[in-house]
């Protein structure tokens, strides 16, 4: 049995409500702590000196401030090439459109096994750096049958929340016949990739799928035994919320777009909103409303989107101090938003919080709060990643 004592722990993030200092507080937080690890996952968390684990390793975490590991339920992570100069010219003045997809489709499927291995083994050990220990993969940078079964087959190398994204943009060869691209990805490209997938994704947008191609991919998906998730409301307003509380998606990403009636829907429904500041920071359209969002009782996760045209940022950090500084949420709310909200958007209850039981995923912070990560931005405040007990950073 291997069993590992963290003390003198300034604060601790545990995210089980009831266990904090508070008990109203949902991110649990609780000063002067101690957590207990036994074979990997979390055997006790509490006020240190309150119960004398039996350990065999004690570290000292200096007074550093602990929170559960980041959980990034939104990443793009295999493909090729990168986008700097779309970003250039965005910086210029020019609108993002989807039609830049394209483009690393192209480059991705023009790289080998290994190539596309290395960048993407590259980005996971970037997205450890930076204190995230779960995270999904979507595929949707190749576009034909073979080359999204080979995307899905490397996404799974790293992680088991893989996701579909054929309906990612209509490919050039298919242009002028979307109704045949559609029964491709519901098709052959579906059976393709089911043997590495758990989630079905659809790029639901002007520029890329209408409602009623959206819908009948995401039912395609759901019936061959995938989870729903969709991209939605990010480039303007559209009937995005209204399919995915329809469906039942766990997931609706994007909504940087709602009104007063997608909002009401959204509250009715179990739904999160996964929110990707990254993706208003690298496109400079406006950050989404997530005040409004949380004060009607959505549930909200934050992730990185990372993707080479609109988000090439894998920094979960990032993520929390761009929506506390520019969507009205407060550090707690930011912090759970990244952590537990991200675990709930991938429908994970192992993960994201200190519950009794849980995977040991933890990241030592270089200040004595979480409060940190948004007071101070873009400075490498991750000190030590624990994940399933083992330090990966
Ligand atoms: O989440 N929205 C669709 N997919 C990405 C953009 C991908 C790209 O531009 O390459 C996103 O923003
Ligand atoms: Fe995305």
């Amino acid at each position: 049995m291997s069993t590992l004592l963290l003390t003198n722990v300034g604060e601790l993030t545990t995210n089980v409500e009831g266990l904090g200092d508070d008990p109203a507080d949902p991110t649990g937080l609780i000063r002067g702590a101690a957590v207990a690890i036994v074979d990997g996952r979390i055997a006790w968390a509490g006020r240190a000196g309150e119960k004398p684990p039996v350990v065999s390793t004690v570290v000292d975490a200096e007074g550093r401030a602990i929170i559960p590991g980041f959980v990034d339920s939104h990443t793009h992570l295999v493909f090729a090439g990168d986008r700097a100069d779309e970003f250039d010219a965005r910086m210029a003045g020019q609108p993002y459109v989807a039609g830049g997809i394209r483009r690393t489709v192209a480059a991705s499927r023009a790289a080998s096994d290994d190539e596309l291995r290395a960048r993407l083994a590259a980005l996971v050990e970037e997205m450890h750096r930076q204190g995230t220990t779960t995270f999904e993969v979507k595929t949707g940078y190749d576009l034909t049958v073979d080359g999204e079964a080979r995307l899905a087959r490397l996404a799974r190398e790293v992680t088991d929340e893989v996701t579909f994204l054929g309906a990612h943009v209509v490919p050039d060869e298919f242009v002028g016949d979307r109704d045949a691209y559609v029964d491709l990805v519901c098709g052959p490209m579906l059976e393709a990739v089911l043997p590495f997938t758990r989630w079905i994704d659809v790029f639901c947008e002007r520029g890329a799928f209408t409602l009623a191609e959206s819908r009948r991919i995401l039912r395609a998906g759901i019936a061959a035994g995938l989870l729903p998730r969709l991209h939605a409301n990010q480039l303007g307003h559209g009937g995005g919320v209204r399919l995915a509380t329809e469906l039942d998606v766990i997931s609706i990403d994007h909504c940087t777009y709602l009104d007063a009636e997608d909002v009401r829907l959204l509250a009715a429904s179990d739904v999160v909103v996964t929110l990707l500041p990254g993706v208003e920071f690298s496109t400079r359209q406006p950050y989404p409303d997530a005040r409004r969002l949380i004060d009607a009782g959505v549930s909200v996760a934050l992730a990185s989107d990372c993707n080479p045209g609109t988000s090439f940022t894998s920094s979960q950090p990032l993520m929390v101090a761009l929506a506390v500084r520019e969507m009205g949420m407060t550090v707690a709310e930011a912090v759970w938003a990244a952590t537990a909200g991200g675990a709930r958007a991938l429908g994970r209850t192992d993960v994201g919080s200190f519950a009794l039981g849980a995977r040991a995923d933890l990241v030592l912070l270089d200040a004595p709060s979480r409060t940190h990560l948004a007071y101070r931005p873009g400075v490498p405040l991750v000190h030590a990643v624990y994940r399933g007990g083992e330090l990966i950073a």
